[in-house]
């Protein structure tokens, strides 16, 4: 695929006023290139603030997490319905930290993905194996659960992607190598084959990505892009990701 996805997720950082400063370095400093995505993953307390600053830009953005009803007694939930108020476009949803830290199980995500897709906006799911999984030889097994399981209630026709992040390598600093990336991506190309997924998918990379190691991995067949963490809270670092 050409097109490729740069997406930040900044978890739990950056207040509403250090969001503005942000974009209002970054919206000087970045130009939009064909075949090029944007997509900024703010906390929910920084999602208007984001729309505010990109308003004018082709950067989109969305969400980290979202409830699988737009409104109503859910005290604590973002709402996608509010991110799509305010211009939103995506929902990142099964990211290994909401797996681990909040118990979000697969049956969940399926619910909030099917749910994302009916408002409209694009679901990113994340998936990837834990160490214990790879040294076990268990990568195309966990990948198989998460995929058929968190997309069992998806519409195959309607837009998705997959950002593949071994849990391994999200903020530790131990990148998957080239080969791990490349394989674990045509496995899971392989297996959204299988379960039927007309329209094409973008898979990206997640996990400890940095400007050094970009480089090379933003070549490999597969990769169609990369959901960076702590490298896309600093404007200079992501412009250099994105190149
Ligand atoms: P990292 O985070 O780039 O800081 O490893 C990636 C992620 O959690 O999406």
């Amino acid at each position: 695929m050409n097109q490729k996805i740069f997406a930040a997720n900044w978890k739990l950082f950056k207040t509403p006023q250090e969001t503005r400063d942000f974009f209002q370095a970054w919206n000087r400093a970045y130009t939009p290139k064909n075949l090029e995505k944007i997509v900024f993953f703010p906390p929910a307390t920084s999602l208007e603030a984001t729309s505010e600053m990109l308003k004018s830009s082709q950067c989109e953005f969305g969400s980290q997490n979202c409830y699988f009803e737009g409104k109503g007694a859910f005290t604590g939930e973002t709402s996608a319905s509010v991110v799509k108020a305010l211009s939103g476009k995506w929902i990142l949803l099964g990211h290994s930290e909401r797996r681990t830290l909040f118990a979000e199980t697969d049956e969940l995500i399926q619910k909030k993905l099917r749910f994302v897709q009916d408002q409209g906006l694009v679901p990113m799911l994340c998936i990837g194996e834990t160490m214990q999984e790879r040294g076990d030889m268990q990568i195309e097994q966990v990948l198989r659960r998460q995929l058929s399981e968190g997309l069992k209630l998806a519409d195959s026709a309607r837009d998705l992607a997959i950002a593949y992040e071994p849990v391994w390598a999200i903020g530790t600093g131990k990148v998957a190598t080239p080969e791990m990336v490349e394989e674990a991506h045509v496995i899971v190309r392989r297996i959204l084959g299988e379960l039927k997924f007309s329209t094409p998918v973008q898979i990206l990379y997640g996990g400890s990505v940095k400007p050094d190691n970009a480089k090379t991995m933003i070549n490999l067949l597969n990769v169609d892009g990369f959901l960076v963490g702590g490298a896309s809270l600093e404007v200079s670092s992501f412009l250099e990701i994105v190149g």
